[in-house]
C-alpha cells in the first residue's frame, strides 16, 4: 500500500485535500482547472480552483519544490516582488499505487499577465520595451538583495498593468541563489547576459510565430542592459563633492525618491583635509510613492499607480485648500469624494477587467484626451460614464481572463544551465568600491 499524501502548506486549507492529487496534472478534469494564460515551462504547470481564489500548480521533484518553496519565502520576506509560496505535497500516487511526482503551489497572482499574453494584436515595440524596463528594475532589487537568478527571462517573469507601464515580479526561483549581502560584479555581470541572451530568444520566437511585429529583438534586449546599468549607478555610485556643497546630499535623496527608492542608510565620509565628502547609499528601500500613499490612504497598489494617485490628492489639496485642513484630511477627503466614487461606479460585472487602481488611472486619461479635443475641461463623472461604456466594455477580463490555447499550451523547454556553470565570471571580482564604475 502506498503511504499516505503529504502536504507542507503556509495556510491550513482543508480544500486542497479535495483536489485530484491522484491524477497526473495533465489529466486533471477541467472543473478543476483555472484556464488562464500562461508562460512558457519546462515542467507541467496548471492552475487550479480552490476555495474563492486560484493556485498555481508545478509538478516537479520534491527536492527542487523544497528548494524554490524557501527561496521564495526567503524573497517575500527581503520584500522583492515574486508570486507567494503555498504548499508542497509530495508521497502522491495514482491509483495502482504507482508514484506521480511532487509539486509546488504558489497562489496566482491576480491581475498578472504573461509577456505572451500581454498583446492580442501581437506584441508591439512600446510593449516590449516596458516590460523590459520592469524586469531591469525587478534584476536590480533583486541583486540589491542579494539573489542571483540564473534564469532571467521574459518568461521567468510575470507583469502587472502599473499606470501605463509595469510592475514584474519573479515566477520561477528554481535556479536561483541567495548570498548574504549585495552580489559581486561578475554575478550581476552574468545575469544580466543570461537576461540578454534569453529575452533575445524569447523574442525572436513571438517575431517568428506572428505573434509581435514591428520590434527588434536586439535593440529590446540591449536595453534591459542599458536600463539595469543606469539604475544600478544611481542607487549605488559614490557621489564626491566639495565639503561646501551639502545640497548635493538633498538631491540625491530626491534623485532616488523620484525613481521611487527611500533611503535607509547612508555612508557620508568627509576627507582628512575636510575639503570634500564622500557620499554612498548604502541600503535602499523600493516603494518610495507606494508607501507614501499606503499610509495616507490605506490603499496598497504600484509604484507608479502610487505616484499617479498621489499627484491627484495634490491637484485636488490644490483645489480646495482652506486653512487647518492638512494633508492627511485632505487625502481622506480625496479619498471618499474622487477615487471611492470613481471605483464604485464601475459596474460589477465589470470589475474583473482591471486592478481598482488601474482603473482609476485610465479615467484621468480619459478624462484628459476627452477635455482636449472638447476644448473644455470634463467632469469626473462624465469621463467615468464614457470610460466605461466606450473604453472598459470592450476590454478583456484580466483578473480571470480566458487564455487561448496558443496561451495556454505547454511547450517544453531545454534543462535549465546548472548554476555552477553559469557562475564562471566570479573570479574576476575587484577588490574595494567598484559600485560608482559600473
Ligand atoms: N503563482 C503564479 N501566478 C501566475 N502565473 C504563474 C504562477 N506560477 C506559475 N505561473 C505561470 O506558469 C509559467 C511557468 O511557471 P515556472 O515556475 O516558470 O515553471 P518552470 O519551472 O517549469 O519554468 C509562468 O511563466 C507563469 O506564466
Ligand atoms: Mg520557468
Amino acid at each position: 500500500m502506498p503511504s499516505s499524501l503529504s502536504i507542507t502548506a503556509a495556510t491550513a486549507e482543508p480544500e486542497l485535500l479535495d483536489l485530484p492529487w491522484h491524477l497526473p496534472l495533465e489529466q486533471w478534469p477541467s472543473d478543476r482547472i483555472a484556464a488562464l494564460p500562461k508562460g512558457l515551462s519546462r515542467h507541467t504547470v496548471r492552475f487550479a480552483h480552490l476555495a474563492d481564489h486560484v493556485i498555481a500548480i508545478k509538478e516537479t521533484q520534491l527536492e527542487l519544490a523544497k528548494r524554490e518553496y524557501e527561496m521564495l519565502r526567503k524573497l517575500e520576506k527581503l520584500d522583492v516582488p515574486c508570486v507567494e509560496p503555498f504548499a508542497i505535497i509530495s508521497n502522491r500516487h495514482d491509483s495502482e499505487g504507482s508514484p506521480l511526482p511532487a509539486v509546488l503551489i504558489t497562489r496566482h497572482l491576480k491581475f498578472s499577465l504573461p509577456y505572451r499574453a500581454m498583446w492580442s494584436q501581437g506584441l508591439r515595440a512600446q510593449t516590449a520595451s516596458r516590460l523590459v524596463d520592469a524586469l531591469a528594475l525587478l534584476l536590480v532589487r533583486l541583486h540589491l538583495a542579494g539573489f542571483f537568478w540564473g534564469d532571467v527571462s521574459l518568461s521567468n517573469t510575470l507583469f502587472r498593468r502599473d499606470a501605463g507601464r509595469f510592475a514584474a515580479y519573479l515566477v520561477d526561483a528554481e535556479t536561483g541563489q541567495l548570498y548574504e549581502g549585495r552580489l559581486s560584479n561578475g554575478q550581476r555581470e552574468n545575469d544580466l547576459e543570461i537576461a540578454r541572451v534569453n529575452i533575445a530568444g524569447e523574442l525572436m520566437d513571438l517575431l517568428a510565430s506572428g505573434k509581435a511585429s514591428d520590434i527588434d529583438p536586439a535593440v529590446i534586449s540591449d536595453g534591459i542592459v542599458e536600463k539595469y546599468r543606469g539604475l544600478w549607478k544611481e542607487l549605488t555610485a559614490v557621489d564626491v563633492f566639495d565639503a561646501s556643497e551639502t545640497w548635493r546630499i538633498s538631491r540625491r535623496v530626491q534623485r532616488l525618491n523620484e525613481l521611487g527608492f527611500d533611503i535607509e542608510e547612508l555612508s557620508m565620509v568627509r576627507d582628512e583635509t575636510g575639503h570634500t565628502v564622500r557620499i554612498q547609499p548604502k541600503v535602499v528601500d523600493a516603494g518610495h510613492h507606494a508607501r507614501r500613499l499606503l499610509l495616507l490612504t490605506g490603499l496598497d497598489v504600484e509604484e507608479n499607480q502610487a505616484r499617479r494617485l498621489l499627484n491627484d490628492i495634490d491637484q485636488y489639496r490644490l483645489n480646495n485648500s482652506r486653512p487647518g485642513a492638512d494633508e492627511e484630511v485632505m487625502a481622506h477627503e480625496w479619498l471618499s469624494t474622487v477615487y471611492e466614487p470613481v471605483v464604485s461606479a464601475i459596474p460589477s460585472e465589470m470589475t474583473g477587467k482591471l486592478e481598482p487602481a488601474e482603473i482609476f488611472h485610465e479615467v484621468l486619461e480619459h478624462r484628459w484626451y476627452m477635455s482636449e479635443s472638447k476644448g473644455e475641461d470634463v467632469s469626473l463623472t462624465d469621463a467615468v460614464r464614457s470610460y466605461v461604456a466606450d473604453i472598459l466594455t470592450s476590454r478583456r477580463d484580466e483578473a480571470a481572463y480566458l487564455g487561448t490555447t496558443a496561451i495556454t499550451e505547454n511547450i517544453t523547454l531545454p534543462e535549465p544551465v546548472p548554476t555552477g556553470v553559469i557562475q564562471v565570471l566570479d573570479d574576476d571580482e575587484e577588490e574595494g568600491d567598484w559600485r560608482d564604475k559600473v
